[in-house]
């Protein structure tokens, strides 16, 4: 059907039961899950599903299989606890940690190529912060890993599946704002396509969001040029808020001046980290699970070890990663794609030589507040679990929250599975197939079709390159593994001026077909307002808790922050709320359930 509207744009018009945003492991998962129930489902990327970022994710997939020694799901969940450094949400953590092995082995026989054990069964490795008999016994094996090409493996066999499920692609459109009706219901989105410079529209009785994270926001990151944090971006025009942005997760090693990953897997195998002295420090700081801590201790520790005079390199500003201990059948079986990235971006055999590496910014805790079920939360005083009709949000994009303050390596590949197929499974219970699809009020079109043509014919004085730049070098200094009232109100100063300057964007190419400087134009417009959230909800957190680390308050502080923020950004400016974190969890200790007191907040030692 077509449409026309002012400014004059025809619209091609859509309707379906779901339309999901994102075509990653979490986008995919919703997809599939779907249409397996036979709802009527399409899924818009803006790149080809198989190059979704998560096909980047490396190291593995946590779930207590026990294919590798003793496991339950109860020490996954502590783990996952304490790991978020009590933030995360009961409820979500349970389900996360309980569901777990279900995701993992219909993801097995979907057909994803896990490696395997000697007698056949899922390979799993060690990975930061997972561990046994309630965070008191050896590290676990619960990784479960496609060598270090997991994430890879999991696009290909989840893009499979969903076509094979009659999912319809729309592939290179990119969705630029949500629609929504009086009622506060989501009712679709509009997409602009590509590679023809076609406008669409898109309703939907139920929008998932699966745009992925916002690393993109800072100048050295391990994410994908693509993470720009298109669903915050939308969220946050529609006035609704984003849940704990201030933290930011650095992964240690990251290679150092490229950026690229290296897997924590590469420690699980039995890499370790030296310094300058040649000292394997991390025995210093976390004396039983050295350097399988959890990633924001050990990313802590770095840099650390850098601030006081023991890094490595002429300008002793990065560590070194040695690997060169490992059998080179280890590295060829286990560790191929790593071998390669170090071999390409740090010119480095890592049979022979250690890798250049430093703490890097790879994944946000933070994201589209939801309930377990992937439920768009929009809350008030009175009720702080308030859904928004017609929209969810699941992986890097949503905050469930099962991450808290800090994620444990390889709790993301599973966060996306089980709550992809979380959304998938609720949307079975509340998308009736044969109920109408809601009418798109013209307002909110319109509105929509206004912000992107004024984008269009942006004809300020700044480029989108300088202020993105501006933007990811002020986040990158000023939002930093450490931070202090400083850095932090100078980086908020900072970063309402850069914010400001949006208003005088220039864009110089009016095209429609493949406008890249259109498109990363309105990336911008989604990762302002992320690194806006981020950097003012930081500031105002005067504790430190996980990935938020503030020198000034170097402690956790229950009584006052154990609670989720809250930021509703308009421009520069940032509004800020809290909601209390769920106690409970769903299922009671006589149920099977973990013993609540197990998971009562404690100092956070490894
Ligand atoms: O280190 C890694 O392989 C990354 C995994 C993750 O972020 O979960």
């Amino acid at each position: 059907m077509k449409d026309t509207v002012s400014p004059s744009y025809d619209l091609n018009t859509h309707s379906y039961d779901v339309v999901v945003v994102g075509a990653g492991g979490a986008g995919l998962r919703a997809t599939l899950g779907m249409a397996e129930q036979g709802l009527k489902t399409a899924c818009i990327t803006k790149v080809f599903p198989t190059r979704s970022h998560t096909v980047a994710a490396q190291g593995g997939i946590a779930a207590s299989l026990s294919n590798m020694g003793p496991d339950h799901w109860h020490w996954h969940m502590y783990d996952t606890v304490k790991g978020s450094d009590w933030l995360g949400d009961t409820d979500a953590m349970e389900y996360l940690a309980r569901e777990a092995p279900k995701a993992v082995y219909e993801l097995e026989h979907y057909g994803v190529p896990f490696s395997r054990t000697e007698d056949g069964k899922i390979y799993q490795r060690p990975f930061g912060g997972h561990t046994t008999q309630f965070g008191e016994g050896p590290p676990v094996q619960r990784t479960c890993a496609a060598a270090d090409r997991t994430g890879h493996a999991m696009l290909h066999t989840l893009y499979g599946q969903s076509l094979k499920n009659n999912a319809e692609f729309y592939i290179e459109y990119f969705a630029t704002d949500l629609l929504m009706n009086d009622e506060g219901q989501c009712v679709g989105v509009v997409a602009w396509k590509l590679d023809d410079g076609t406008m669409h529209v898109f309703r939907a009785k139920m929008v998932v969001l699966a745009t992925g994270g916002y690393g993109r926001a800072y100048f050295s990151a391990t994410s994908a040029h693509t993470c720009t944090g298109d669903g915050g971006g939308m969220v946050a025009r529609q006035g609704l808020p984003l849940q704990d942005m201030e933290f930011v997760q650095f992964h240690p090693t990251g290679i150092f001046g490229a950026g690229c990953l290296i897997t924590e897997g590469a420690r699980g195998e039995g890499g370790y980290l030296t310094n300058s002295e040649g000292e394997r420090f991390m025995e210093r700081y976390a004396p039983t699970y050295k350097d399988l801590a959890s990633r924001d201790v050990v990313s802590r520790c770095m840099t650390i070890e850098i601030r006081e005079g023991r890094g490595v390199g002429p300008n002793k500003d990065h560590i070194h990663l040695h690997l060169n201990h490992l059998p080179k059948e280890t590295l060829d079986l286990r560790l191929p794609g790593i071998s390669e990235s170090a071999r390409i971006f740090a010119g480095v055999d890592l049979t022979r030589e250690p890798i250049p590496v430093l703490p890097t910014v790879h994944y946000n805790m933070g994201g589209i507040p939801t309930n377990y079920w992937g439920e768009v939360l929009n809350p008030t005083a009175s009720d702080p679990d308030r859904i928004v009709p017609g929209l969810m949000a699941v992986g890097e994009a949503g905050c469930a929250s099962v991450h808290g303050a800090n994620r444990l390596g390889s709790n993301s590949l599973i966060d996306l599975v089980v709550f992809g197929r979380a959304a998938a499974i609720r949307a079975g219970t509340i998308v009736d197939p044969d109920g109408a699809v809601p009418d798109v009020p013209r307002a909110s079109l319109d509105h929509a079709i206004s912000r992107f043509d004024d984008i269009r014919h942006a004809s300020g004085n700044i480029s989108t390159a300088e202020l993105r730049l501006e933007m990811q070098r002020t986040m990158q200094a000023d939002a930093a593994v450490f931070r202090t009232d400083k850095t932090l109100a100078e980086g908020v100063e900072k970063m309402r001026g850069v914010a400001s300057k949006m208003d005088d964007i220039k864009v110089t190419d009016r095209s429609m077909i493949w406008n890249s400087d259109l498109m990363e134009t309105l990336e911008l417009t989604n990762l302002m307002p992320n690194a806006m959230a981020t950097i003012v909800s930081a500031e105002a957190r005067k504790e430190s808790r996980g990935a938020h680390a503030h020198e000034d308050y170097p402690d956790r502080d229950d009584v006052e922050w154990r609670k989720h923020s809250l930021a509703t950004v308009d421009g520069e400016k940032v509004d800020l709320s809290y909601r209390p974190v769920h106690l409970n969890p769903l299922m009671g200790h006589n149920e099977g359930g973990i013993d609540l007191e197990r998971i009562k907040p404690k100092a956070r030692v490894y």
